[in-house]
């Protein structure tokens, strides 16, 4: 069966009702529709190159999405209230039992698909599983969210974003990781349309962020070895329109070297372990990526993973993500992301 995916005005509008009867509707329309997902996802695992389906945790990652599919297809017609209470116990079961599936494809992927001659089987299989997992996410969290009362939500939707606020917030958690392995940080400087707040869906920039700004706080730190304590800063800026969002983050990190800029955006590219090898960065803080684990953006240890999903998740969402190498002086990465109602068609979840 085809998925049915909705547009996020379809997801306010119908995130309200006096009696409640919105919430029931929801839940009805993910006990159609998940089951639908995941079957496809399912499919996905099954078309792998067989030497890869066998990897253990591979394996793993296609047990749990068919468990995912047998509850929720078994789950009983929502009828009430308190079947509709069960189902978020359910749901929020499932959140939890797959929140490691990133961590376990890369890890995964990261041995076997050295068998593999074809790269773009990887990163069809990588993209197609990583969106259409950020999109169950996100509809499972949005009906879960329609039960809270929070100020200036429905579900996941935030009806007054400030892009500013939220960058900041992820400023703040990448330079504590990046103070805690460098022993310093580099400010960072937001410029343009700093006032902006329109409606809009976070999630995807509690993805994107925090894995850009890790990157940026990277290059200079590591590109300013001698001098840590004297480090350039980052500069951001804000460009809000009716079509679309777009964040522009400007490292002096001495850019993308030539002959990697064409692989910085496959799955598994990393220079990662050559700053581990270099004595000059302090190896008992430990890898500055570990640390996410303990953060909201999921653990990524280094796998060569927050460009490729990034600009996966942006351009499910109707976005892009590109980057400008000034070799010898730093890296612009420009981040677009459709508004929700903006005036072009909207993008689908
Ligand atoms: N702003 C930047 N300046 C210089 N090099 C960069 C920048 N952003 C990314 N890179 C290079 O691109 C590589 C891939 O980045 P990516 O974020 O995909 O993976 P990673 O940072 O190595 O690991 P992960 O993000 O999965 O923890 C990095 O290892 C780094 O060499
Ligand atoms: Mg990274």
């Amino acid at each position: 069966m085809p998925s049915v995916r909705l547009t996020p005005t379809t997801m306010l509008y119908s995130g309200r009702s006096q009696d409640g009867s919105h919430i029931l509707k929801s839940a009805r329309y993910l006990h159609k529709e998940l089951p639908v997902r995941i079957a496809h996802r399912i499919k996905g695992f099954r078309s792998l190159p067989f030497i890869i389906g066998c990897n253990p945790t591979i394996l793993h990652v296609h047990e749990l999405y068919i468990r995912a599919f047998q509850k929720l297809s078994d789950f009983p017609a929502i009828t009430d209230h308190e079947v509709e209470s069960q189902y978020c116990k359910l749901l929020r079961q499932l959140l939890d039992d797959h929140k490691d599936v990133v961590t376990q494809l890369a890890e995964g992927l990261r041995e076997s698909r050295k068998h593999i001659q074809d790269e773009k089987v990887i990163r069809y299989f990588l993209d197609k599983t990583l969106t259409s997992r950020l999109g169950i996410r996100m509809l499972a969290t949005h009906h879960l969210s329609l039960h809270e009362d929070r100020p200036d939500f429905v579900g996941i939707i935030c009806t007054r974003l400030s892009p500013k606020k939220i960058i900041e917030k992820w400023v703040d958690f990448a330079r504590r990781l990046c103070e805690h392995k460098y022993g310093n940080a580099p400010r960072v400087r937001i410029n343009g349309h700093v006032a902006a707040r329109f409606p809009f869906i976070p999630m995807p920039l509690d993805y994107i962020l925090p894995e850009l700004l890790k990157n940026s706080m990277r290059a200079t730190m590591e590109s300013h070895i001698e001098t840590p304590y004297n480090v350039p800063d980052i500069s951001i800026t804000i460009a809000n329109n009716d079509i679309d969002l777009i964040i522009r983050i400007s490292d002096r990190g001495g850019g993308i070297p030539h002959d990697h800029l064409e692989r910085v955006m496959d799955y598994h590219f990393t220079t990662a372990e050559t700053s581990t090898q270099d004595p000059r960065i302090n190896p008992i803080f430990g890898n500055m990526v570990d640390m996410v684990n303990s953060g909201q953006s999921g653990p990524m240890h280094g796998f060569g993973f927050g460009l490729p999903t990034s600009r996966a998740y942006a351009e499910y969402l109707g976005g892009s993500l590109c980057i400008q190498s000034l070799q010898g002086i730093g890296a612009d990465v420009y981040l677009r992301l459709k508004h929700i109602d903006g005036k072009e068609e909207s993008f689908r979840i």
